[in-house]
């Protein structure tokens, strides 16, 4: 990591700003040292010239076993990683390609990938950049991210990599044109965290696309269910759709891989949706939606409802336009004490 990009990170915890302390560098990359967060009292090193924000100190539960797993099975993670795909009958190359292709990249495009494993997706998404372009790798697992490191220089890509847990994210606000995740998410400790966090970093306009095992409706109550099921209970994950912020917007729900694994695309909108609150219901009613939810007052007795009806059908206004009347006055009356 060189010293303009250490400039670039900000504290996951409290967004600040942080400062870099270097230990040890080869003129402006540094290989060893730390980011200091001075408002939230903590510091982040730097090991190998890769920046560990990982966040909380102790993970919750399924993180921590997560990382745990992963880090006993580095070094067969690629041998397993086919499995899936050769399971589902599905090309690798075809499945990677078409999910990047929903990231909508440009040759200038600056992407981020979390929970990259050792890199199979990434280096599907470096193909798409050019020279003006960077690709952000970031993982929990400190082996898998290792291999990551050796396989792209391997295939010659640039990266900056980091070690992070994908709810926490070191990137400010609206930093990439287009986030990525595939295969993990489903076990994430806390996943609306780490979907507002990919729709947080992601500009207004950018896309995100995120997928893992998750079997569809459909074929649960099948043979292929029941039997893939038994081998592999993550397919009763369900996409995590009712997770997504308020900012998402243009939500697709994909099933590929004979529906044994989910995608989900969403383009992030700048604020959640504004629909028109206040225009004017034309019904007996009236009044609009936001009156309807935040104008509401005590009941009143079957009586006086009955009573309210008649008095707005004689004066043939909606029943909105007749209460507002009516109480304005009445309270105008009580506040101002006008004889009645
Ligand atoms: C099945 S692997 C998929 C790896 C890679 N995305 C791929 O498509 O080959 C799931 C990955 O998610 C990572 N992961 C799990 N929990 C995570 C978390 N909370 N934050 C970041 N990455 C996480 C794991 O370490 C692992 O690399």
């Amino acid at each position: 990591m060189n010293r303009q990009q250490a400039a670039t990170y900000i504290c996951p915890v409290s967004g600040s700003t942080l400062q870099l302390d270097v230990s040890t560098a080869i003129v402006d990359e540094v290989i060893e040292g730390a980011l200091r967060s001075n408002s939230a009292d903590v510091s982040f090193p730097i090991t190998d010239g890769i920046p560990d924000f990982t966040w909380p100190p102790v993970l919750l539960a399924s993180d921590a076993q997560t990382r745990q797993s992963y880090e006993e099975m580095a070094q067969e993670y690629d041998r397993y990683a086919a499995l899936p795909f050769i399971t589902y009958r599905a090309n690798e190359d075809d499945v990677r390609e078409h999910m990047v292709d929903q990231l909508e990249l440009r040759t200038d495009s600056k992407v981020l990938e979390i929970g990259c494993g050792t890199g199979r997706g990434a280096v599907h998404i470096a193909r798409r950049l050019g020279k003006d372009g960077k690709l952000y790798l970031q993982e929990i697992s400190h082996r898998l991210l290792t291999i990551a490191v050796q396989k792209l220089q391997a295939h010659s890509i640039a990266a900056e990599f980091s070690l992070a847990n994908g709810s926490y994210l070191p990137f400010q606000d609206n930093f990439f044109d287009a986030a990525h995740h595939f295969g993990g998410i489903n076990t994430f400790a806390d996943i609306p965290r780490c979907l507002s966090e990919l729709a947080r970093v992601v500009k207004p306009g950018g896309k995100v696309v995120i997928g893992d095992e998750g079997l569809g409706p459909w074929l649960r109550d099948t043979e292929m269910g029941r039997v893939m099921t038994n081998s592999n209970p993550l397919l009763k994950y369900e996409p995590p759709l009712q997770s997504l912020p308020a900012t998402a917007t243009e939500v697709q729900l994909e099933y590929i891989m004979m529906g044994a694994f989910y995608v989900i695309e969403f383009r992030v909108a700048a604020s959640p949706p504004q629909p028109d609150y206040h225009m004017q219901i034309p019904s007996a009613r009236g009044g609009s939606h936001w009156t309807r939810y935040y104008g509401q007052l005590e009941g009143v007795s079957d009586e006086a409802k009955r009573l309210a009806h008649e008095a707005r059908a004689k004066a043939g206004i909606s029943m909105h336009d007749w209460l507002e009347k009516t109480v304005r006055e009445a309270a105008d009356k009580e506040l101002n004490n006008k004889p009645s």
